[in-house]
């Protein structure tokens, strides 16, 4: 006989949630969340978005999407193996094949389904997958689903990578997972050192391009590109749900990678094939993203405004102000939220613990005074609350 009823004990575990300041409540957007937008009936500053483009708000994508809704519906009607494939998944992975000069791609429901379905497809019992300490939910999701032996390396540190490696006895696939642009530090991995590893070591590299595609490398073909290292990733997995503004998650590799993640990986064969709206405007995105380099100048130059203004050393758009404690990194967020900046705080487990952060997220379309607004409300925070200690 349990005691409590289930809404009991949920809301006790709320409570405490509230108590430790890890509670979550998302925040309403009520009108497009492009970089200037309302919510919660005030019109804000979104530094909290992935559109690091600014094209999900495109009218160029906005109308190939809605096309592509015309012409093939509102829904891919069956999952891929079971007649959801669709002339048009078809074209985009192509398109995405060549954007990151692949052979071959494959395109999932989302990214977090590309990494829970790709690597047990890849890893299993036998196999030992090694995962960078800051690797994002879906990657470590995907390695426990594999049931293969986990090892943490040391956050970018391909020294760390070369011992754990070098203590692994028996046998089986090692296989080396990391981000390439990490999604809460918006740091780079040093992808041609890891790869050196893996090739001295045996292990097989897979790389998580979900921050990279399409702000990083020529063209914003991603940070494996820029870092020449293309025919030494085994796995290069891509979200279009970030630069891209649609949403949908792809992999690109060989042509028999694809053809075994087409047979072996769950989250492509049981769910529904991305719907026509989401692939139709990915495919008009890709086109303006590659063709469009004024977007990532921009996005650069804001982003280096944002970093310098802040006194961090950093690039890029992911722009993190650590706090550590998680009740200061909620009261920087909501100092800015009165100021009419969103920037959530981010806490445990989405990053270490006492390593609470307030993260931005710049995008093209925000201008240099939203730069500056975000600068005159931390340095008010700082001086009624002190300075903030640590950076990266
Ligand atoms: C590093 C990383 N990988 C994968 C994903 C999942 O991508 P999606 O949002 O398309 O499911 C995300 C996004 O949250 C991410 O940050």
């Amino acid at each position: 006989m349990i005691a409590d009823t289930l809404d009991q004990r949920l809301t006790s575990a709320l409570s405490v949630l509230e108590t430790e300041n890890r509670r979550r409540r998302p925040r309403t957007v009520e009108s497009m969340p492009s970089a200037h937008t309302r919510s919660v009936g005030r019109d804000i500053v979104n530094f909290a978005s992935n559109n690091y483009l600014g094209l999900a708000e495109d009218p160029r994508v906005i109308e190939a999407a809605a096309q592509a809704q015309r012409r093939w519906g509102i829904g891919a009607t069956g999952s891929r193996l079971m007649g959801g494939t669709l002339a048009l998944h078809e074209e985009l992975e192509r398109a995405l094949a060549r954007f990151k000069g692949s052979p071959s791609a494959l395109v999932f429901p989302s990214g977090y389904h590309a990494n829970v379905g790709m690597i047990p497809a890849l890893a299993g019992a036998d196999d030992t997958v090694f995962l960078d300490r800051l690797a994002h939910a879906s990657l470590v999701d995907g390695a426990r689903l594999s049931k293969a032996h986990v090892r943490v390396f040391r956050h970018n540190d391909p020294d760390h990578l070369d011992h754990v490696l070098g203590r692994m006895r028996g046998g089986g696939e090692r296989w080396v997972i990391t981000e390439s642009v990490f999604s809460m530090d918006g740091d780079r991995a040093p992808l041609k050192d890891l790869a050196a590893v893996c090739a001295k070591r045996g292990a097989r590299l897979y790389v998580d391009e979900a921050h990279a595609t399409g702000v990083w490398g020529p063209g914003g073909r991603g940070w494996i590109n820029e870092q020449g290292v293309v025919d030494r990733v085994d796995v290069c997995m891509g979200t279009l749900s970030k630069a891209l503004g649609s949403q949908g998650g792809f992999v690109c590799g060989s042509t028999a990678l694809i053809q075994w993640g087409i047979n072996r990986a769950r989250a492509f064969i049981y769910s529904t094939a991305l719907s026509p709206g989401a692939v139709g405007g990915a495919l008009a995105a890709l086109a303006f993203c590659e063709n469009e380099e004024n977007r990532r100048i921009r996005l650069f130059s804001l982003s280096d405004r944002l970093w310098t203004g802040l006194g961090l050393k950093g690039k890029g758009p992911i722009v993190p102000l650590i706090l550590g404690d998680d009740g200061r990194a909620l009261s920087l967020s909501a100092a800015l939220w009165e100021g009419g900046v969103f920037a959530p705080a981010v806490r445990f487990p989405t990053v270490p613990k006492r390593a609470a952060r307030v993260r931005f997220s710049v995008t093209a379309s925000h201008t240099p005074d939203d730069i500056d607004r975000i600068l005159a409300v931390v340095n008010r925070w700082i001086k009624m609350n002190g300075q903030i200690e640590r950076g990266i």
